[in-house]
């Protein structure tokens, strides 16, 4: 097992645990994740598991609690237990199980920002607009000049809401919000929180029972190592009144233990989450790392496109948004991202307000010399 490691010996050593194609450069961990071969060789035997003996195998997860046992050992790696925690199939559906289960009454109010994950944005407007509340879109600038400004333009637009809706980390424009901060205003506020935490598991530490929020939602098969479909939501004392958007046998139960069989499904994922959060272990330095890599190749690639980083580094971690030098932040996303995949490159082109970025991630197989090809592609294509 490593313990330390310069960011190219970890990104070397680390690519063989995954079946990445070798040809590709994946600089957008932040979409899908990567799945470690050792956890897809664990989910498979669980799936012959089940293929060679249904009924009992089955059993284990209906009746015998196996999942209970996974939910442990993955919230004792994000600061709870797991009475306070369910498996859900991804922050989508965690994000739509809270608000449905939220009695919103006409004249509400729901604060949000103009930074929140598309998916979530309409599942708000469609359970605002439902319930006759209104949702209150707070527009945070970006470039941000630091946490300050987007607890200064929350503040008082918190005062008086019924629900707030915040990330932790934002997806296309990758910035890490001070949430430990916004969650106290909103407890000092009577404000319900849900945290859409999709990026952080694995990700960033969490101390999920420490931050004063209502709900959080955090994806495990984007940083955690986890199979697609194995997410998780937690919710604080008297989050009995929480069930799952599928009623089912243990409706009974509440939550969480209502969320431990929703009927008839491939349940591999989720019980081979521990193991997968656990993967980690091998490079205990893994996060402090990465965070270290990213924010050191978003500054080189800033240099060598002439442009300047949208966020002080308090507010990135392991995912970093970019301007794009010259008249490529006119051009469509789908565009660069043709290109980059031609030359078996893949990274995120996103819009924020008209303009087209390009988000760079830091998982544990890359190397830098990666992000040195990637700002060397743009320029030719500035070319
Ligand atoms: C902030 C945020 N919330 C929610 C989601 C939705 O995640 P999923 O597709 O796993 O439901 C994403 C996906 O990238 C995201 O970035």
């Amino acid at each position: 097992m490593s313990t330390s490691h310069s960011p190219s010996a970890l990104g070397a050593e680390a690519r063989a645990h995954f079946d990445l194609r070798p040809e590709l450069t994946q600089l957008n961990h932040g979409s899908f994740g990567a799945l470690p071969t050792a956890i897809r060789l664990a989910q498979d035997a669980i799936r012959l598991a089940v293929e060679r003996d249904p009924i009992a195998a089955m059993a284990t997860v209906r009746h015998e609690g196996a999942l209970r046992r996974v939910i442990d050992g993955v919230a004792s790696r994000v600061g709870t237990t797991g009475d306070r925690l369910a498996f859900v199939e991804n922050a989508t559906t965690a994000v739509s199980t809270v608000l449905r289960g939220v009695a919103l009454r006409a004249g509400d109010r729901v604060v949000t920002t103009n930074l929140g994950y598309g998916a979530v944005e309409r599942a708000l407007e469609f359970i605002v607009a439902r319930a006759g509340a209104t949702l209150d879109v707070v527009t945070i600038p970006f470039p941000v000049s630091g946490p300050d400004e987007v607890l200064e333009l929350l503040k008082p637009r918190l005062e008086g809401a019924t629900v707030a809706v915040l990330d932790w980390i934002t997806s296309a424009t990758a910035l890490v919000l001070p949430i430990v901060e916004l969650a106290r205003v909103c407890r000092e506020s009577g404000v319900k929180l849900l945290v859409d935490a999709a990026h952080v598991p694995g990700h960033l530490p969490m101390d999920l029972d420490a931050l004063d929020a209502d709900w959080v939602v955090g994806n495990l098969h984007k940083w955690g190592f986890a199979p697609k479909g194995t997410a998780i939501l937690w919710a604080r004392e008297g989050g009995d009144r929480l069930l799952p958007l599928s009623i089912s046998h243990g409706v009974a139960h509440g939550f969480p233990r209502a969320f431990d069989w929703i009927g008839s499904r491939d349940y591999s994922g989720w019980l081979v989450a521990a193991d997968a959060m656990a993967f980690a272990d091998r490079w205990p330095t893994l996060m402090a790392d990465r965070r270290r890599l990213c924010a050191a190749m978003a500054e080189r690639i800033a240099e060598r496109w002439g442009t300047t980083l949208p966020a002080p580094p308090t507010m990135r971690a392991c995912l970093a948004t970019i301007p794009l030098p010259g008249a490529l932040a006119s051009v469509e996303p789908a565009t660069l991202w043709r290109r980059a995949r031609a030359a078996n490159m893949e990274v995120a082109f996103v819009v924020h307000e008209g303009q087209t970025w390009a988000r760079i991630s830091a998982a544990a197989y890359n190397h830098p010399d990666e992000y040195e090809r990637f700002a060397g592609l743009v320029m030719e294509w500035v070319k």
